[in-house]
């Protein structure tokens, strides 16, 4: 079975993630980085998630803030107060042994065969890379859900051109997207698609996840562009279960790191050698740019149910 680790500012459609992840793949470690909420609050939050799921995954705590820039401030408007809906009272402390040692040692140790799946701003990937170069030889792939590229009208939810993961780290995520790792991109332009409903949840008898969700509902239906609430992380799970779900192309992508577009990711949109060309010489990455939206929920929902 897939061996994955998912890092995670786990918020709401995080917690469908991981739990999506945890049910069909070997979930042997969550990594916890600033964004949604704070890298202790998604600490405290993975420590409440696994408890209550009664899952032995050990939690690891990564960056507290971005590798240039000060931090956003928490998404708190759109997860709640604690990231998870504000719902539950969470017992547990923020310490954690070190995300980015785990991650390097973990993928060291098991070359080829280590999924890392990122579902949150890019730092602790970006660290990793940087402590320990072969990190992008050693990995099995890289699953990101982060970014936006125009494809079905989907744009930026941070600006017109940038997408929140990306937009809260473009430093991270430009060190990533330049790196040689077998990297597959979930951008807006799908996860905006996939929306599932506070009813579709609760037929999961799930209670956890159906508390959750309640605040990030409340939020999606006041958005012009959601009817429903979309389960962005939850994609990046999807994608490893039923790649054909997908049409994807292969592109090398960049990450603007200042400016009005800050945090937008950029692809050639011609074949030409531009001159001054900052894509020369990258990997080409798998950039999914849409997606059979009933078969990926259908699965994604029956998977939930209890
Ligand atoms: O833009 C969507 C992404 O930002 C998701 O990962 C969501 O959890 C938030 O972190
Ligand atoms: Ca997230």
């Amino acid at each position: 079975m897939r061996k994955i680790i998912i890092d995670t500012d786990i918020g709401v459609d995080d917690a469908f993630a991981v739990r999506y992840g945890s049910l069909v793949f070997d979930l042997i470690g969550i990594t916890t980085v600033n964004g949604n909420c704070t890298a202790n609050m998604a600490t405290q939050n993975a420590k409440l998630f696994c408890s209550h799921y009664k899952k032995n995954i050990k939690v690891y705590k990564g960056a507290s803030r971005p590798l240039v820039e000060p931090p956003s401030p928490p998404s708190f408007d759109i997860h709640g107060k604690d990231g998870l809906g504000g719902v539950y009272d969470n017992p547990f402390d923020d310490k954690a042994p070190n995300a980015i040692e785990y991650l390097i040692n973990n993928v060291k140790e098991n070359p080829g065969e280590i999924t890392v799946i990122a579902i949150g701003p890019l730092t602790n990937i970006a660290i990793a890379l940087n402590l320990y170069p072969d990190f992008a030889k050693d990995i099995k792939e890289l699953v990101i859900m982060g970014g936006a590229f125009g494809f079905n009208g989907h744009n930026g939810n941070m600006s017109h051109f940038a997408e929140f993961n990306i937009y809260s780290d473009p430093h991270a995520a430009d060190i990533v997207m330049q790196s040689s790792m077998p990297i597959t991109i979930l951008p807006l332009d799908v996860t905006n698609k996939v929306q599932i409903t506070a009813k579709e949840v609760a037929n999961t008898n799930d209670e956890f996840l159906k508390n959750i969700s309640k605040f990030y509902i409340d939020f999606s239906l006041k958005q012009k562009i959601f009817h429903d609430m979309a389960v962005h992380d939850a994609l990046t799970i999807a994608y490893l279960v039923n790649p054909q779900a997908f049409t994807t192309i292969k592109k090398p992508c960049r990450v603007i790191t200042s400016g009005i577009a800050k945090g937008q990711t950029v692809i050639p949109r011609d074949e030409r050698v531009a001159p001054n060309d900052c894509f020369l010489g990258l990997k080409e990455h798998t950039i999914c740019i849409d997606v059979d939206v009933n078969a990926v929920k259908e699965h994604l929902l029956n998977t939930l149910k209890i």
